[in-house]
């Protein structure tokens, strides 16, 4: 497979990169640096600094190349942030996702793969989150994803896509080929991988009075390698059967803020020091995926659930930026 890809010098389309190339397909990267970094770009990968709302730039790549699809990952993904500046949100993640299919469908590529989020479904009482549960976004970051999904649907003549939907990603390559780097994360088990290198000082839990067990938010970790290999076998899918679909991308486990936490101490002989504040806006009780829906319609099967390797691995990643000084 020849694929472009958006976004490709982040966290998970750098990993998707490297699912793909391990594999013997080609990946074309098209990402502006906004958020993303030049030294996640994996090394036998094209790349194209330009912005995906660029379309003389990217009609060009087009025609001077056969893509068998788009893999579109670039966006923007601070929920927090997209709470104080919805319009920055709409702009990026719907405006310029939506002017990017069309530039692509104007140039004959028409099969998409578009990152989604777990967050669409926002607030639910289900114990597990099938692809029927009712969305109910919480943020105008779950909401500019929706948006973008719904572009798609009313779009079915023109397109062929699959949406994925993810869960909480988490941990880093085994190889230490990528990892994520962003110094504004709001992800647990990268804040938790900065306490243990020194970067911080503690973890601040957000919220103790959930009504779950233990009283902090539980969340579905999916490792990112894993997240990687489902894009390459949905790519395959997605082209044998020219099909519109959508899949959640999660394990099935729930885990609480204080489990991951004890996981790591565990491990870490107790070094994680945190203290609990108040639930952050937007923050949601409780998402755990369904998963049987893709393990149904694809061949893929989860190589890395289990949480202390995706710790590992994450706090090894850390590791490696910070002797690097990134
Ligand atoms: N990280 C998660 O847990 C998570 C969960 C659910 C969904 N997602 C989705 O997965 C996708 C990737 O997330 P990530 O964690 O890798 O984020 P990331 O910030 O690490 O990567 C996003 C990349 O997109 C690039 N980008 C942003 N806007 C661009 C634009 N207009 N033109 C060109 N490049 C642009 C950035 O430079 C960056 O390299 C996002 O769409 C996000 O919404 C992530």
């Amino acid at each position: 497979m020849n694929v472009l890809l958006t976004g490709g010098a982040g966290y998970i389309g750098s990993h998707a990169a490297l699912s793909l190339l391990d594999r013997g397909h080609d990946v074309h990267i098209i990402d502006n640096l906004s958020t993303g970094s030049k030294i996640l770009i994996p090394k036998n990968a094209k790349f194209t600094n330009c912005n995906i709302n660029n379309e003389s730039k990217i009609s060009n790549l087009i025609k001077s190349d056969k893509f068998d699809l788009l893999m579109h990952f670039a966006g923007f993904i601070q929920v927090e942030e997209s709470v104080q500046q919805p319009e920055k949100y709409f702009e990026n993640n719907t405006n310029n996702a939506i002017k990017l299919f069309n530039t692509c469908k104007n140039n004959g590529l028409n099969n998409i793969v578009f990152s989604s989020t777990a967050a669409a479904y926002g607030s639910v009482s289900n114990e597990l989150i099938d692809e029927n549960t009712n969305l109910n976004p919480q943020n105008p970051y779950a909401e500019s994803k929706i948006r973008t999904e719904r572009f798609l649907f009313d779009n079915q003549d023109d397109f062929k896509f699959i949406i994925l939907r993810y869960f909480n990603v988490a941990g880093a390559d085994k190889k230490m080929r990528s990892g994520q780097i962003s110094k504004k994360s709001t992800h647990l088990i990268k804040i938790l991988s900065e306490v243990l290198v020194g970067k911080r000082d503690q973890i601040e839990i957000y919220g103790n009075d959930y009504n779950t067990p233990d009283g902090t938010a539980i969340r579905d970790f999916i490792h990112v390698s894993d997240l990687a290999d489902i894009h390459t076998e949905i790519a395959k899918y997605l082209l044998e059967n020219l099909e519109s679909n959508l899949f959640n991308c999660g394990y099935g486990n729930g885990f609480s803020v204080l489990d991951v936490i004890q996981a790591a101490n565990n491990i870490y002989q107790n070094k994680i020091n945190y203290k609990f504040s108040n639930r952050r806006d937007g923050d949601v009780e409780k998402l755990i995926s369904s998963n049987a829906k893709i393990l149904e319609h694809i061949n893929w099967k989860p190589r890395h659930n289990d949480l202390k390797e995706i710790i590992n691995s994450s706090v090894r990643w850390e590791e490696k930026i910070n002797a690097s000084n990134i």
